[in-house]
C-alpha cells in the first residue's frame, strides 16, 4: 500500500498543508523545527489513532487555533482508503466518510512501520517501551487485539481495587475469584498472541540480522512472562501475595522480551552499534511479518534516522525496502540523494516540492 496525499488544517506548526507523495521514496528536509516530523506524527495519528509523541491529543491542535484537521488518502491493493481526524473538544474519526464509533477501528486501515532515533529505548528502557512495541505491531494485524487489552486493562484496575478492600475492608476473600476468571480469559488470549507474534518476528528476524552482519551476528527474542499458559492458576497461586501489596504482581501487564546476539543479551552487552543494527533488524522484521499477513508492504516512516547510520548501513537499509513507500525526514537529503526519490523542503510549515 501506499499514501496518495495527506492534507493538514491547524495540525502542529502547520495552517493549511497538503502534500502528494510518491510511491516509492519521499524525502522530507529542513532545519530543525520546521515541521518535518510533525508530517510523519499525522501520518501516525491517522493510522493508529494517536500519537507516537503524546497521549494528550489537544497538543496536536496548532496552538493559536482551537480544531484540527487531517485528511489521508492511501491506496491498497484493491482499494482506496480516505481517514478523517478531527479534534476540537474531542476527537473524531471518519473512515471513507462514515464516522468511527471507537478511535481502535482506525486501527488496521493503513500499515506503518515507524523508525525514530528514540527507538532506541526498546532495548535500553524500561518493559514496557517493549509492551508498546508488540502492542502497535499485533494490533496492526488482529483488530480485536486491542479490545482485549483495554478490556484486561480495566478488569485488572477493578482487580487492584478489590484487593485493596480485601486488605482494608475486610470484603470477602472468594469473591476475587469473579476477577480472576475474567483476568486469566482476556490474560491468555493477549499472551497467546505475544507469543505468536513473537515466534513470527523470531522467523524474519534472524535472516535479516545475518544479512546485514555479515553472518556474523545470530540473533533470538526470547518472550517474558511471569504468568505462562496456566494462567489462572498462576494467578490464584499469587493471591495472597496480591492481597499484602494491593495490586496484582503476575500477568501479561508485567510482560517482556529480551533480544540476544550470539546468545547473548543485546540490552547489557550489545554496542551502540549493534543496539542500533537489532533495533533495525526488529522494525524490517516487524515490515515483513505484516507483509506475510496480509499481502501488502507497510508504509515506512523514518524519522531523522539516516543521522544515525553510514553510508553502509543505510544502503542496507533501502536494499531491504526498496519494495515499500518509504518517507524519510532529514536535516541533510545530501547523504541519500538520488534522482529518483521525491524530494520536499519544509520551511517553517510551509512544503515545496524540489
Ligand atoms: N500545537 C502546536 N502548535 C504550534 N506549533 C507547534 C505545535 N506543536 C509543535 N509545534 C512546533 O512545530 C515545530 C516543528 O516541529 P517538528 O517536530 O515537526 O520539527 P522537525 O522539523 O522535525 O525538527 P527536528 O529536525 O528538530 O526534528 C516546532 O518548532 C514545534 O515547537
Ligand atoms: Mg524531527
Amino acid at each position: 500500500m501506499y499514501i496518495e496525499k495527506i492534507k493538514l488544517e491547524n495540525f502542529r506548526n502547520y495552517e493549511k498543508e497538503e502534500i502528494e507523495f510518491d510511491k516509492n521514496v519521499n524525502i522530507i528536509y529542513g532545519d530543525n523545527a520546521q515541521g518535518k516530523t510533525n508530517i510523519l506524527e499525522s501520518i501516525f495519528v491517522c493510522s493508529l489513532g494517536k500519537s507516537f509523541r503524546t497521549n494528550k491529543d489537544k497538543e496536536l491542535i496548532n496552538k493559536e487555533k482551537d480544531f484540527s484537521k487531517i485528511e489521508m488518502i492511501s491506496q491498497k491493493e484493491d482499494r482506496k482508503v480516505n481517514i478523517k481526524f478531527e479534534i476540537k473538544e474531542k476527537k473524531k474519526f471518519y473512515i471513507n466518510d462514515i464516522p468511527s464509533k471507537k478511535t481502535s477501528e482506525i486501527i488496521g486501515k493503513n500499515y506503518i512501520v515507524l523508525f525514530t532515533p528514540e527507538d532506541i529505548g526498546i532495548i535500553n528502557n524500561e518493559p514496557s517501551k517493549r509492551r508498546r512495541f508488540l502492542n502497535i505491531m499485533i494490533s496492526q494485524l488482529r483488530p480485536l487485539y486491542i479490545n482485549l487489552l483495554s478490556e484486561y486493562n480495566k478488569t485488572l484496575e477493578q482487580r487492584n481495587i478489590y484487593l485493596k478492600q480485601i486488605k482494608y475492608e475486610g470484603k470477602p476473600i472468594q469473591n476475587l475469584e469473579i476477577w480472576d476468571e475474567q483476568i486469566a480469559k482476556l490474560g491468555l488470549k493477549i499472551y497467546e498472541y505475544r507469543k505468536e507474534f513473537i515466534e513470527k518476528i523470531n522467523k524474519k528476524i534472524y535472516d535479516i540480522h545475518l544479512n546485514t552482519t555479515n553472518n556474523k551476528e545470530q540473533i533470538r527474542i526470547k518472550y517474558i512472562s511471569n504468568i505462562g499458559k496456566n494462567y489462572l492458576e498462576n494467578l490464584q497461586k499469587n493471591k495472597n501475595n496480591d492481597i499484602q501489596k494491593g495490586y496484582t504482581s503476575v500477568g501479561i501487564h508485567r510482560d517482556d522480551f529480551e533480544i540476544y546476539i550470539n546468545e547473548n543479551p543485546v540490552s547489557i552487552y550489545g554496542s551502540q552499534g549493534q543496539k542500533r543494527t537489532t533495533i533495525i533488524s526488529l522494525k524490517l522484521a516487524e515490515s515483513n511479518v505484516i507483509y506475510e499477513e496480509i499481502g501488502e508492504r507497510p508504509v515506512i516512516l523514518l524519522d531523522d534516522f539516516m543521522s544515525e547510520l553510514d553510508k553502509k548501513r543505510i544502503q542496507g537499509l533501502f536494499e531491504n525496502i526498496k519494495e515499500n513507500q518509504v518517507i524519510i525526514t532529514c536535516t541533510d537529503s545530501f547523504k541519500i540523494n538520488n534522482s529518483k526519490y521525491k524530494l520536499y523542503k519544509v520551511t517553517n510549515a510551509k512544503i515545496e516540492c524540489i
